[in-house]
């Protein structure tokens, strides 16, 4: 049986739990000093100037950089991965926790207590803090997912068809801020080599994409981008907000610049929540209607996404993405537009507009089927897309069938009775909900490196990162799959930028763009062996008659050892770097993995306290190379939607656009005794048009239709329709 799929252990497992696994800030650099960053404690207004001289005094200060003393970046803006997010280049505050100073000292504790004697002097503006207040101020993005499509889409002509339909729904649905708060918070130490004009910086730093990273600092920098180096071994996390290159990266290579020495600056847990992105606040207008059959007539999807001043940049939500595509409908509308607060920049989390999107989507999904008595599994079958309405393409694959049937088999769905307020637990109101999850399979161009030496030992070397999600594993076992070795056999090299050129690990992305590359190179190593052996022993011996098996290739009469081809030829190791790409012919098909949840809640009919008591997932995503790595990102992903369902909220000052729970004992998050048993299906489904390796992508999907399953059960328990995230004992005290 293939190693492949397997659900081995993760090969780095050991190296996690001792400790040994090194983290950015980990990492012994040799005269390194402290940086801490100083905010501004207004929403808006500008720097009138500093006092600087107590904190000057302190012991060990070696520099106060401020917009006065700072570095001017040649350049700010330009790669798509830049954040122009303030860097201490103007005096101007656009919103509360905004950066304004660097303190660098001999220590940590040094730098805090310095950092703390800073005084900024301000005249303070009015922060618009309330997106709801200035929503008639919405504008068009300019850069609507990069720039690659339009922001608005139509097909036929819903606002007429709207009309048309038996039963219409107009409601307005609305999601938090959400702070992601990975347990490894951003961390960076940089250090600068070299005589001037032949600089070279080094970052040990914290990040979903090294190369990217390097881009970015280089641009900022204005240097080329050989010249800078990052290093990156493990990541504690990312879930978005590692994706950009975020200004305290920057700051340190700046400290590290301007005090000639290497930099460490770690941020505090409360600096998370200003100084790399969130997923912003969203108003979802729709506007939905469907005949007695069923079927969906008209679907108008006007999403609004909270924005920080234009003057940072630009991030939208794209939360009517899955609307477009999800179900079959001929009269369809998505608008996105943007509203400007003095917040930070938002940025990507975890099913960047898919989840905020399909929450709306799928609640508006159950209450037409609830208005029209179907079935809400029923009614989503009735408007199932066999094909891709809005790319009009095939699908690549799609196993959503299969997923609504094996999770209400799993689930017992058929147990629900269609009433609310129908089932009961003793004195608890029982729910049942569900709604469809979906996530496109998306893939990057990669390079990877394949090394064997003559005993067989194996080497994988590609600038991609494991952001926890298992890569160093599951590329172990496609190498190693290829191969004809042990696992054990195969080392992995991750996280170094000198390394082939891998993306960034975003949008689910990493298996099916890394691990094609990994697959060619050793396929092209073990075609390598094959001539050899073809060579010395089996002329014109087809690759079906040969195979590979713990060093040896083995033949239609015998054994050769690889050390015996190499040794004849005085290789000791036999190596092949190979690029994969998408092929052309690929761009035929849409690509989406899907999902189908189903959650059961417990509701305290008094103090409206709702309990997850129940959940069962199922999901195509496409072929799983290892289900135990893949099982856990398909059960965190139903943890972090029960988060988003019923707790995870960053509240905002509504006079001083501070952040106020900008901590974790204050930000709620599911612990384990809010998440119940999970059941999470890997549907059989393999999508070999997407990448040879027929996987879609795990990280995202799973956490898509939770919040919706979750907000569809408690109406079925309650009889209450909540549509503002998180669900709160408010929403449903003395229900
Ligand atoms: Mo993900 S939000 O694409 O890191």
């Amino acid at each position: 049986m293939s190693i492949l799929g397997q659900p081995i252990d993760r090969i780095d497992g050991r190296q996690k739990v001792t400790g040994t696994a090194r983290y950015a800030a980990e990492f012994f650099v040799p005269g390194v000093v402290h940086a801490v960053l100083v905010e501004s404690t207004i929403g808006a207004g500008q720097i009138i100037g500093f006092e600087l001289a107590g904190a000057q005094k302190m012991p060990g200060v070696l520099a106060i950089i401020t917009p006065q003393n700072a570095i001017r970046l040649p350049m700010q803006k330009g790669s798509p991965q830049t954040v122009h997010a303030p860097l201490l280049q103007d005096m101007t505050v656009v919103y509360n926790g905004q950066h304004v100073a660097v303190v660098v000292a001999d220590t940590l504790d040094r730098a805090t207590a310095a950092a703390a004697k800073v005084r900024v002097q301000y005249q303070a503006g009015e922060p618009v803090t309330r997106m709801e207040a200035v929503l008639d101020q919405a504008y068009v993005p300019k850069h609507f997912r990069n720039g690659t499509r339009p922001p608005d889409s139509r097909r036929g002509d819903p606002d007429t068809a709207f009309f048309t339909g038996a039963v219409r729904l107009e409601a307005t649905y609305v999601t938090p801020i959400e702070n992601h708060n990975p347990m490894e918070p951003h961390a960076t130490i940089a250090r600068w080599d070299g005589p001037a004009g032949q600089e070279r910086l080094t970052v040990w730093h914290t990040t979903q994409g090294i190369s990217a990273t390097q881009t970015s600092l280089a641009a900022l920098f204005g240097i080329d981008p050989s010249r800078v180096r990052v290093i990156c071994p493990f990541v504690g996390g990312g879930f978005g907000c590692k994706g950009a290159t975020w200004p305290p990266a920057v700051l340190a290579a700046m400290a590290a610049k301007m005090v000639g020495r290497p930099v460490k600056l770690v941020i505090t847990r409360a600096q998370m929540f200003t100084s790399n992105g969130y997923r912003p606040q969203t108003v979802q207008k729709l506007r939905f209607a469907a005949g007695s059959d069923g079927r969906l007539v008209s679907m108008r999807h006007d999403g609004f996404t909270q924005m920080s001043m234009p003057v940072l940049g630009e991030y939208s939500e794209p939360v009517g993405l899955p609307t477009e595509m999800l179900y079959d409908c001929d009269n369809v509308a998505v608008t996105h537009r943007l509203v400007a607060t003095n917040a930070s920049l938002p940025t990507y989390m975890r099913a960047p507009g898919e989840a905020p999107g399909d929450f709306a989507l799928e609640s508006a999904m159950d209450e037409l089927a609830a208005a029209l008595g179907i079935d809400p599994v029923e009614f989503r079958l009735r408007n199932y897309a066999e094909s891709d309405p809005h790319e009009g393409k095939p699908f690549a694959s799609k196993a959503l069938r299969a997923c609504y049937a094996m999770g209400a088999e799993a689930f017992g769905w058929s147990r629900r009775t269609p009433a609310p307020r129908s089932m009961r637990d003793g004195a608890y109101l029982v729910g049942l909900g569900m709604a469809t999850s979906t996530y496109p399979t998306n893939r990057s161009p990669a390079d990877a490196r394949v090394r064997v030496t003559d005993r067989g030992a194996t080497l994988v070397a590609v600038g991609s990162q494991d952001i926890g999600t298992g890569t160093y594993t599951v590329m172990a076992q496609t190498a190693a799959s290829v191969l004809g070795v042990p696992v054990g056999w195969v080392r992995v090299q991750l996280g170094d930028s000198t390394l082939p050129k891998a993306p960034v690990s975003g949008g689910s992305q990493t298996v099916a763009s890394v691990g094609p590359a990994v697959l060619a190179a050793a396929q092209s190593v073990r075609t390598k062996l094959f001539d050899m052996a073809r060579a010395d022993r089996w002329p014109g011996a087809p690759d079906a008659a040969l195979r590979l098996q713990n060093g040896v290739v083995i033949g239609p009469d015998g054994r050769l050892p690889i050390a015996e081809l190499m040794a004849r030829r005085n290789l000791d190791s036999v190596e092949a770097t190979e690029h994969a790409a998408a092929a052309p012919a690929d761009s035929q098909y849409s690509k989406h993995a899907f999902g189908a949840q189903f959650a059961e809640v417990r509701v305290d009919p008094e103090l409206g306290e709702v309990r997850v008591v129940r959940y069962v997932g199922a999901f195509d995503c496409g072929h799983v190379l290892n289900a135990k790595t893949g099982r856990s990102q398909l059960i965190g992903g139903i943890v972090y939607g029960i988060g988003m369902a019923l707790m995870e909220a960053t509240h905002v000052d509504e006079e001083t656009g501070r952040v106020v729970n900008s901590n974790i004992s204050e930000y709620l998050m599911p612990v384990n005794a809010d998440v119940p048993a999970i059941a999470a299906i890997i549907v059989p489904s393999d999508d070999t048009r997407s990448n040879p390796l027929g996987a879609k992508g795990i990280g995202e999907l799973p956490m898509v239709g939770v919040a919706a399953a979750v907000a569809n059960a408690v109406w079925h328990a309650t009889g209450v329709r909540v549509r503002r995230l998180p669900i709160r004992v408010e929403d449903l005290i003395a229900v």
